[in-house]
């Protein structure tokens, strides 16, 4: 499938356009952002690695049952997907507490939620991604209460699968963030599952093997992304 025009640029990948209306061309980016796009660097091979972590996990997850929008992979940096109309809210999961939920709330980095915790955020870098509720998804018409009802469900069983499966792997997954959108009336998984969108901790050590890495200066990135595809058994291309 040749990619065409350019669709949309976001801050880490880029989609295209292809023959087919309903599938798209994914490019994985080296630009690495954070704080809602405030620091943007790029990060050499950054997308190649998360391109092909992001289609192993869709694989495991489309194993599972869960539907995403991931096709097959194209090359080292690129996926066919399919085209989804988006849905503006970002679905986080949180195991454990980290992040904004300790800036939030004051409460100390680490504390366990079980069941975990499911919290909603507009996708609106200029508003800096607020938190939002169910009733505002409904309000403003983002989506329905049943897509909602199904966004939440798909939320938390890719956590039961991804809990697991990392945990096998000597990480513990403190939290995540997904996006859905609609794909001839199913909710169905989008965007990209890799440690760019998620927070992962070494089992013994509590070292951050994600994003945090970045975000907070503390260098190795890429070699820490690596490290994780690598105890997931991903073998890359180069
Ligand atoms: P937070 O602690 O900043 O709210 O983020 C929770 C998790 O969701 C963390 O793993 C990072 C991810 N996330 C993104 O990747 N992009 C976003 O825009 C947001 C709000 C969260």
């Amino acid at each position: 499938m040749n990619a065409l025009d350019l669709l949309y640029q976001g801050k880490a990948k880029s989609a295209y356009l292809t023959e087919d209306p309903d599938l798209l061309v994914l490019q994985f980016r080296d630009d690495t952002s954070a704080f809602d796009g405030e620091i943007i660097e790029q990060l050499s091979e950054k997308g190649a690695i998360n391109n092909q972590f992001n289609a192993f996990i869709m694989t495991q997850l489309a194993d599972a049952g869960i539907p995403t929008h991931f096709v097959e992979r194209l090359s080292a940096t690129d996926a066919l997907v399919k085209r989804l109309d988006m849905i503006p809210v970002e679905c986080v999961v949180r195991n454990k507490a980290a992040g904004s939920l300790v800036r939030r709330l004051g409460v100390e980095e680490g504390l366990n939620f079980d069941p975990p915790l499911f919290e909603l955020f507009l996708k609106n870098d200029a508003l800096h991604d607020p938190m939002i509720t169910e009733h505002h998804v409904e309000a403003f018409g983002w989506a329905t209460r049943e897509e909602m009802a199904r966004m939440h469900e798909l939320t938390l069983q890719t956590n039961s699968v991804l809990k697991s499966m990392f945990e096998e792997a000597g990480l513990q997954l403190v939290d995540f963030k997904l996006e859905f959108g609609r794909f001839h009336g199913d909710i169905v998984l989008g965007d990209e599952f890799s440690p760019d969108g998620c927070r992962l901790w070494d089992k013994v050590t509590g070292e951050k093997k994600d994003k945090d890495r970045f975000r907070q200066k503390l260098g190795g990135v890429l070699e820490a992304y690596r490290e994780v595809a690598e105890r997931l058994g991903i073998v890359f291309d180069h």
